[in-house]
């Protein structure tokens, strides 16, 4: 398999910290594997062993049909890495880094010339192309960085939360390059934090917590997981929220929730559009008036909030700012009075 990406058993402990407990992952050519997982999970201890930064304590990995702890000059050759921490030539200007990249991978100057501009364009740091780096924005140091990753185009790549600190025209735009580098048969194993980036551009999502994959499938599978489809109300009156539950109690299967902050009660439901009409009768019924009622699907966001459970808890690094809509969502939730220890603790969902 000349462009797949093959991890198999790997384990890597610093000091008393187990970053890596048992890893097995597998991107088969031409697709793209998203890593998703809350702060210290191991995302990149994965992505530095796979790119021969670090050697695992035991495992192994093949890329590119090439033994990672074997022949990591060779495997050098065939990857592109965009790190999560952009690595720039501070005293080059954008130009020099992208030309340097495209030297140092053997590329005459004139085609190094030639790439580099049409980098610059498409990542719009035409402007500041000939400013050295040290005077980019944080969002432009991102880009440059993986401009330079994109010099030349490997056949298997590596995107250690790319999007970051990317404002959403500019993620945008980084999502179309990525797509059209897969569709040009680009191997890509992305982590992010942004589960929708994962559900946009990933063929394949595995889950991981604490060194572990907890969870492996596409987007639509892990979301099915999380048990379907659900009725959120949102009730007008604090005090008819008991009604508001012994209203939707008749609908429910079990695992229904009450958010006392926003009077949002959420039960999940089969039967779709058909049981939200007699839902509202019902309310109607009983003269419980009410903000807002929809029929939602779970989102990646659902998913991920009930395998890894503790993802609010754990954000210790980072500003708000700089990390997904699931991580918002997460800390939302812990407010959730849940029906029962097993909702609290997440599990009931995940079955
Ligand atoms: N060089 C190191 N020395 C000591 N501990 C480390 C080192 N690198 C990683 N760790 C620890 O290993 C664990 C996994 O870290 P890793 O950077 O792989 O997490 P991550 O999933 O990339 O997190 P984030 O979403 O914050 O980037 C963390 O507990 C981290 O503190
Ligand atoms: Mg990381």
């Amino acid at each position: 398999m000349p462009g797949a990406i093959l991890a198999e058993g790997l384990v890597k402990t610093f000091g008393d910290v187990r970053a890596l407990d048992g890893v097995d992952l597998d991107v088969p050519e031409g697709t793209v594997l998203g890593l998703l997982g809350p702060n210290g999970a191991g995302k990149t201890t994965a992505v530095r062993i796979l790119t021969t930064l670090i050697a695992p304590d035991s495992g192994r990995a093949v890329v590119a049909g090439i033994d990672v702890l074997k022949k990591p000059d060779a495997v050098r050759r065939s990857i592109g890495l965009s790190g999560q921490f952009a690595a720039v030539d501070e005293y080059l200007t954008g130009r020099e880094n992208l030309q340097m990249v495209g030297r140092l991978y053997q590329m005459s100057a004139r085609d190094a010339k030639a790439r580099t501009s049409e980098l610059l364009e498409r990542f719009h740091l035409d402007d500041a192309a000939d400013r050295p780096a040290k005077t980019y924005s944080g969002g432009m140091r991102r880009r440059l960085d993986l401009a330079a990753a994109l010099v030349v185009s490997p056949p298997v790549m590596f995107m250690d939360e790319p999007t970051t600190g990317l404002d959403p025209r500019n993620r945008q735009q980084l999502w179309e390059v990525i797509k059209e580098l897969v569709a040009g048969g680009t191997t890509l194993l992305l982590t992010t934090q942004y589960l929708e980036e994962a559900d946009h551009l990933a063929h394949d999502i595995a889950v991981v917590d604490h060194g572990r994959v907890i969870a492996r499938g596409t987007s639509d599978q892990l979301k099915a997981r999380t048990g379907g489809e659900r009725v959120e109300v949102v009730v007008r009156a604090p005090e008819r929220i008991g009604d508001a539950v012994g209203v939707l109690r008749g609908f429910a299967r079990d695992g229904l929730t009450v958010e006392d902050h926003t009077r949002k009660v959420t039960v999940p439901v089969s039967g779709g559009a058909r049981l939200l009409a007699e839902v509202i009768r019902e309310f109607d019924a009983r003269g419980i008036e009410i903000d807002d009622i929809g029929l939602r699907r779970p989102t990646l966001d659902d998913v991920f909030i009930s395998l890894t459970g503790h993802a609010a808890e754990d954000g210790a690094a980072g500003p708000e700012t700089a990390r997904g809509p699931g991580r918002r969502r997460g800390r939302g939730r812990r407010g959730e009075r849940g029906e029962g220890a097993a909702r609290e603790s997440g599990q009931e969902v995940a079955s």
